[in-house]
């Protein structure tokens, strides 16, 4: 009696310790059983405190905007246009990221409530606040969006110790083509062409990358034939229909993405690439990173380094893939970090490392606009990191030690290595 009772208490106790780890489902599988054994030894502890105190490298964000720009702070949130945004507060990511950032300002968890504390204390305040807490050392600049009262990129040294530039190619295209030739003739292809090549030599050594969103032009099933004929009509076609101009016409975004590609690879720059999901200008199907497969079949470009961002999601699987078969791949995990629920931010990732090197694996924020995205992306991604390291010893991937190390290297090593950061 005392004894089977002993034995009761103690089946209890040892069930209770069990099931405050996350459940693991199938005991019948020896796997799983070597597994529990594993998650009830591990100790998490030296992942955890790496992961919160390890600073940061932002490979891929955008300038901030003025606290009274038009582009209103309900699109941190989502990256809904016109009628859609009405819904954007329904969604799970809205709430947690809604919830964090009020707490971080210590205001009531509204939009309201977060809008007016901006007001009061100023966008200087509120930068200053999350840098500090989103703990980010470096932060790499595509500074080539339009948004109304958008802040210069010198502006934001101030809030983060080293500040990188790279250059968005549609946009510098476009701003060439809009400005004319200092004589007054128009563009031809070839002089579209060198004045293209001189701006981008003229900063290749204030830069540390090029960045295209060919995607959102005509997707990523680039035209790696295309002909200077076909690219010099598609120029005189879109000189003729748009003022300012847009390089709205596939034989030309396909042109400069080539040429840009090659300016890349001779100058030892990478190319950040847009991939996976973004606004409604976006064909989202065609941004899938498998329509690669010419660019990166091409041997003019065995050599680039081309980095897919967005966690690629939702095609993080098919990117995963590609940077374990294609030595110029490689994979940054921004974006879907913090504008999904928690399940779909630790998947995405999940997928992206299903086959992917570990060494060309990069955090960034993809932040724009207002600075709480920097915290709310710095702030997940430790999180949803932690999480996807944890499981990948539970299930046997890695040892402890070893994800300390990968976690070093997603959140700062790999970016340095990759950009070429000297601090
Ligand atoms: C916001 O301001 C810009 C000018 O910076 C203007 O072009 C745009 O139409 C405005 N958008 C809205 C929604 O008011
Ligand atoms: C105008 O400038 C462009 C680019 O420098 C040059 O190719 C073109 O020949 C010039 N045209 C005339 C009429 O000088
Ligand atoms: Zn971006």
């Amino acid at each position: 009696m005392q004894l089977s009772m002993t034995f009761l208490s103690f089946s209890f106790i040892f069930l209770c310790y069990l099931s405050t780890f996350d459940s693991v489902n199938s005991h019948q599988f020896g796997r799983h059983k070597y597994t529990e054994t594993n998650r009830v030894r591990m100790d998490f502890s030296v992942l955890r405190k790496t992961i919160e105190s390890v600073e940061l490298v932002d490979g891929h964000a955008h300038n901030l905007v003025a606290v009274d720009s038009n582009f209103s702070l309900i699109h941190a949130f989502s990256l809904a246009h016109g009628d859609a945004v009405a819904s954007t507060q329904y969604s799970l990511s809205f709430k947690r990221n809604l919830r964090d950032v009020a707490e971080l300002y210590g205001c009531e968890p509204t939009l309201e409530a977060v809008e007016e504390y901006r007001r009061i204390s100023g966008l200087e305040s509120v930068s200053s606040t999350c840098f500090k807490a989103a703990r980010i050392s470096t932060v790499i600049f595509d500074d080539g969006i339009h948004l109304d009262k958008i802040l210069d990129t010198e502006w934001h040294r101030s809030f983060t110790p080293h500040v990188a530039r790279l250059v968005r190619v549609e946009r510098l295209a476009e701003n060439i083509l809009n400005e004319g030739l200092p004589n007054g003739t128009s563009w031809t292809l070839d002089s579209f062409t060198k004045a293209f090549l001189s701006k981008l030599e003229s900063v290749a050594d204030e830069i540390v990358g090029l960045k295209s969103i060919a995607a959102y032009y005509f997707g990523l099933d680039i035209n790696t034939k295309v002909t200077k004929k076909e690219a010099e009509e598609s120029l005189q076609q879109v000189l003729a229909v748009f003022k300012p101009v847009l390089v709205a016409n596939k034989n030309l975004v396909d042109y400069i993405f080539l040429l840009s590609l090659e300016f890349s690879r001779s100058h030892d720059l990478p190319m950040q690439l847009h991939t996976g999901f973004g606004d409604r200008g976006l064909n989202l199907r065609m941004s899938n990173p498998l329509y690669l497969h010419n660019v990166l079949e091409d041997k003019r470009f065995a050599k680039c380094r081309i980095v897919l961002l967005h966690t690629s999601y939702p095609f993080s699987k098919e990117a995963s893939y590609l940077a374990s078969l294609y030595s110029q791949v490689y994979l940054d995990f921004g974006l879907a970090i913090p504008k999904l629920s928690v399940h779909g931010m630790v998947s995405a990732v999940k997928d992206l490392l299903e086959q992917a090197p570990l060494n060309k694996v990069m955090f960034s924020t993809d932040a724009y606009a207002f600075p709480e995205l920097f915290y709310l992306g710095a702030k997940n991604a430790r999180e949803v990191v932690f999480t996807v390291l944890r499981d990948s010893c539970i299930d046997g991937d890695l040892t402890v030690p070893e994800a300390v190390e990968v976690a070093k290297d997603l959140f700062a090593r790999n970016s340095i290595n990759f950009y070429n950061i000297t601090n």
